[in-house]
């Protein structure tokens, strides 16, 4: 059996469909991360597990016990807020502690698991000041101790980064990785940052509007996204999604085309190809499509370089040095085994698995 499962769960507020007929299941040494857009359902996701919220459709369950009408206290989970919600008149070893305290686990006990996350956490030295005393990156570890003292079935942790700077974050998410390693324990993970939740993951689920999309590996939805949205919410460039005709095993974009180099038995009036940029390679003599350089943005280790083709604009990221200038007239490759072609309503179309195994 799943660690944590949920079968059809519907949850509503008033004419909002917050969790629209969701399921899923996490194993019990999974970190699962629920990953959308604001408001596409994720907290309510989150909160339903904790029992802060009660389905109006549907079951969950988590260690093999049916805890859809249970109360917060009886699901054993530990939950990370996303403002951490420290309690602001509690000294930070006070609230490391209150878990523990409202449990009435015995004092001694308690001593020893603070000053065992404290210390795994670098926070030993906090212990004795309050949340307004200390930075926002220590607040955020602070919050994460109190949670940890816990032994929960399962951690909740809801967008748990999003209040630090950008140097801090990137610092976080690997000590995040690090101790769910540590203690095994499943993790359900909420965030918007694609990047946090590939680098993160065992298994990422893309929700949008209360649905969810699909779920699978990092490599899974990076590879095989289900359809143009999953396709262009992950990967930084997003996929280029372009408009196409395909016939005769060419495609057409704009005035131009290229061979897929693959049998495509069908035509498609109305459907688009998508591909990542960094399967686009640029030439100045050869290629498939002739383009014009519109912009070249050097990141220091990678450099994206926008195209205007025809009249639609598509990124590229490239490794090596670039020897070109904005307006530069040149011409792409695409990498024919990294090409998608989805529906006009944004389905991936059956049979394009043979372009990716081309
Ligand atoms: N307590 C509530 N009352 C009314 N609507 C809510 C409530 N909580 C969430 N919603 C609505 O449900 C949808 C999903 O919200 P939420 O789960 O917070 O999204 P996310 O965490 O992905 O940003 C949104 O449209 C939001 O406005
Ligand atoms: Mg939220």
């Amino acid at each position: 059996m799943p660690w944590v499962e949920f079968t059809n769960v519907v949850k509503r507020f008033s004419n909002i469909m917050a969790v629209n007929n969701v399921s899923f299941s996490i194993e019990k040494h999974d970190f699962f991360t629920l990953l959308g857009p604001s408001g596409c359902g994720k907290t309510t996701t989150l909160r339903l597990i904790a029992g802060l919220e009660l389905p109006d459709e549907g079951r969950i369950f988590i260690a093999n016990q049916d805890v859809t009408y249970k109360l917060p206290k009886e699901r054993n989970v530990a939950m990370v807020f996303q403002n951490y919600a420290l309690y602001p008149h509690m000294t930070v070893k006070e609230n490391i502690s209150y878990p523990l305290v409202v449990r009435k686990i015995h004092k001694q006990e308690i001593e020893k698991r603070v000053n065992f996350v404290a210390e795994s956490l670098q926070i030993n030295q906090l212990l004795d000041r309050y949340p307004q005393q200390i930075s926002g990156g220590q607040q955020q570890r602070v919050a994460l101790a109190r949670a940890m003292i816990q032994t929960p079935s399962v951690f909740l942790l809801d967008e748990p980064l999003s209040n630090l700077d950008a140097k801090l974050r990137l610092e976080a998410r690997s000590f995040l990785k690090h101790l769910h390693m540590e203690l095994g324990t499943a993790v359900v993970y909420v965030t918007h940052d694609q990047a946090e939740a590939m680098a993160l993951s065992t298994k990422i689920a893309v929700m949008d509007s209360g649905i969810i999309k699909q779920i699978g590996t990092p490599k899974q939805i990076y590879d095989q996204p289900v359809d143009t949205f999953v396709a262009s919410f992950i990967g930084n460039p997003p996929m280029n999604i372009i408009p196409c005709r395909i016939s005769d095993g060419y495609c057409y974009i704009g005035e131009q085309r290229f061979q897929l180099q693959i049998p495509l038995a069908k035509t498609y009036q109305d459907v688009y190809l998508g591909i990542r940029p960094e399967n686009i390679q640029i030439d100045r003599t050869k290629g498939d499509l002739c383009a014009q350089i519109f912009v070249i943005e050097p990141l220091g280790v990678e450099t994206i370089i926008t195209l205007n083709i025809d009249n639609y604009q598509i990124k590229c990221l490239v490794f090596e040095d670039v020897p070109y200038t904005a307006g530069d007239k040149i011409w792409i490759k695409l990498k024919r085994d990294k090409i998608h072609i989805f529906e006009k309503s944004g389905k991936r179309i059956q049979g394009s698995e043979q372009i990716d195994n081309y």
